[in-house]
């Protein structure tokens, strides 16, 4: 196929506004699988995209399009809308030369429209701006129309207007992105070289890169190098995803495909990294760069057999999220785990969904946090350190007040779009998050969009959810990292009958200690199951104990309602209470239901 009738899209936009929808629609109307099978959202193939409804992972399809007498090649990339999966769209972006910006008729552009157009515009992508759902009786696309032309400059003559789900105006969809989307600019005759913007892991051929090519071609049996490792490969197979895998013999620039070349990690399969053939010398293929991690958490083993298995899973998940960043950790409780780092709550919750469903590893995860930043003012520490600052995301590291300076908490940059009449409560919620506006412009007559710094540690757990249900899900809510700034922290202890429990210590701000301590302990009382023997739950900061509750003692029998009879039956629910009992964590005697570690923190 001649580059110049190949095209390399993204379709972006916010969560819901119908991307994979479209894509279905993309992939019947050019034959790629076919009407009436009953299949939606083909591209979101994980379990996690099925159940959740939303798209975690973006999915790449090669598909073929004639136009005006010539057959295209389009390179389809389906991105995931929720803020926490934004680093998905980054990569997938460094592949394209165009973007569709899907915007929902009904809804409006969305916090999540903006951000992804900017990282569109930031690569000096060509966007096709499309408005989605017209068969919704209610939408309003002149409207619509209007703010993409305020928000963004875009001439509202050129939006087009379709229905994914119907199939309306879909092929003007695909007409359009092969009239304005630049073909790549990429070149044939000169030395291979590709980047590799995606990876996952294949129980026979280990991890297969998806590779984008920007010079020169690549056949099966050549020997590759990485930029990064200096490491070499043979080329085991090559193959396009249209969007199923279908083998061919080699790829030229301009094109998408999967190759297999016996890498086995996240150490050698590295997202953003190129590969030449062996022993030339070629530059950089990309600037794409993985996004911060902003959320943190341990991750460790339910009991230490399992540790193996566990760190497998692990790099398996890691290659094909390239967002999560791993490191080696301990704990006095738990044993030797590690401590990951995220995009968000979301991007944490999928993550361990994802090491459940998709290789059956059933870890312990330990309270989240961000990273705070600490100026030490004790010369030992500051001399064992060999600097005075500290950043610290275990709050069972936090080290006593008495040898810190100064605490530091990391900021982002909130954007808020929300329809005018719900200003006042979402105001409250951003004060009541130690919030500070920034600015706050009419979108129209009926819209604002609101700029706020705020925190992390107060937006990271349940923020968008009170967002959404203050405002009966019409607000939107996008944010992005916004540096450090002085504050004042405490450690917060949570104690089970006197004896303190790691995981569910917290750092917090010191204004919110109190209230933070009489949730937790309220909370801890539902979510910890009565048990044998009577527990006092106390949290404490130091030795003084802002909150206490007690759960009185009780024996769960779980054969009392079995009168006599079947003993096969009475040994089964035994059996059944044991296999439960093995969830749960053991604390001076107190058993703990592993998901309580992460229950407790959601208001
Ligand atoms: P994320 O990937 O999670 O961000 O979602 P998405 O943008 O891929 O949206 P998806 O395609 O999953 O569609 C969201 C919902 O909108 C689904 O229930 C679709 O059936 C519905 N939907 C999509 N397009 C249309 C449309 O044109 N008309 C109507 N009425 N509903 C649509």
């Amino acid at each position: 196929m001649p580059v110049e009738r190949i095209r390399n899209f993204s379709i972006i936009a916010h969560v819901d506004h119908g991307k994979s929808t479209l894509a279905d629609r993309l992939l019947e109307l050019t034959g790629a699988i076919s009407k009436n099978t009953g299949q939606h959202q083909v591209l979101d193939s994980l379990q996690v995209e099925r159940e959740r409804g939303i798209t975690v992972k973006a999915q790449t399809a090669s598909i073929y399009y004639k136009y005006k007498d010539e057959l295209y090649l389009l390179n389809l990339i389906d991105t995931p809308g929720h803020v926490d999966f934004s680093n998905e769209v980054s990569r997938s972006l460094a592949a394209c030369d165009g973007v569709i910006l899907l915007v929902d008729a009904c809804h409006g552009v969305q916090a999540q429209t903006v951000a992804n157009y900017h990282l569109a515009k930031q690569r000096n992508l060509t966007v096709v701006p499309v408005l989605n759902k017209i068969d919704i009786k209610h939408a309003n696309p002149d409207k619509v129309c209007h703010d993409m032309q305020l928000l963004f400059g875009i001439d509202p003559d050129q939006v087009l207007k379709v229905s994914a789900k119907l199939g309306t105006g879909v092929t003007q969809v695909l007409e359009r992105v092969i009239e304005v989307i630049p073909a790549p600019r990429v070149e044939r005759n000169s030395a291979f070289r590709a980047l590799i913007f995606d990876s996952w892991f294949d129980k026979y051929r280990g991890a297969l890169n998806l590779i984008y090519v920007l010079n020169g071609k690549l056949e099966q049996g050549q020997d590759i190098q990485s930029l990064a490792t200096k490491k070499a490969y043979p080329v085991k197979s090559i193959s396009v995803l249209r969007p199923f895998e279908c083998g061919v013999a080699s790829l030229s620039a301009g094109q998408v495909g999967l190759i297999a070349c016996n890498m086995r990690n996240s150490k050698e399969s590295i997202i953003g990294d190129t590969i030449h053939l062996k022993n030339q010398s070629v530059s950089a293929a990309g600037s794409y760069r993985p996004q911060q991690p902003l959320v943190f958490a341990g991750v460790f083993p339910v009991d230490q057999s399992k540790h193996v298995a566990l760190r497998s899973a692990i790099e398996k998940m890691v290659l094909n999220d390239s967002a999560v960043t791993v490191k080696v950790d301990s704990s006095p409780a738990l044993g030797q785990g590690w401590r990951l780092g995220f995009l968000g709550l979301l991007h944490m919750e999928v993550f361990c969904q994802r090491l459940e469903q998709e290789h059956g590893a059933e870890p312990i995860i330990t309270a989240p946090s961000v990273t705070y930043r600490l100026v030490l003012g004790n010369p030992k520490m500051i001399r064992q350190q060999g600097t005075d600052t500290m950043d610290i995301s275990n709050a069972a590291l936090f080290p006593d007040p008495s040898s810190i300076r100064e605490y530091y908490e990391p900021l982002v940059m909130g954007t808020i779009i929300t329809p005018t009449e719900y200003v006042g409560q979402i105001i409250g919620l951003c004060v009541e998050r130690r919030g500070l506006q920034q600015s706050s412009v009419n979108i129209d007559e009926a819209r604002i969009l609101m700029k706020y710094v705020l925190p992390l540690s107060e937006i990271i757990l349940d923020f968008h959810d009170r967002l959404k249900s203050i405002s009966s899900g019409y607000a939107s809510f996008s944010y992005e990292d916004h540096g450090y700034h002085l504050t004042q922290l405490v450690r917060l202890d949570i104690h089970l009958n006197g004896k303190p429990v790691d995981e569910l210590c917290r750092i917090v701000h010191s204004s919110k200690a109190t209230g933070v301590a009489r949730q937790m302990v309220h909370k801890l009382k539902d979510l910890i199951p009565k048990q044998m023997v009577q527990i006092a739950i106390q949290a404490c900061v130091g030795s003084k104990v802002l909150a206490r509750e007690t759960i009185k003692a009780y024996r769960k029998d779980v054969t009392a309602k079995l009168y006599g009879g079947d003993v096969t039956r009475r040994m089964k629910l035994l059996k059944q209470q044991a296999e439960g009992k093995k969830k749960m964590r053991l604390f001076a005697n107190i058993r703990v239901p592993h998901e309580t570690f992460i229950n407790v923190l959601k208001r």
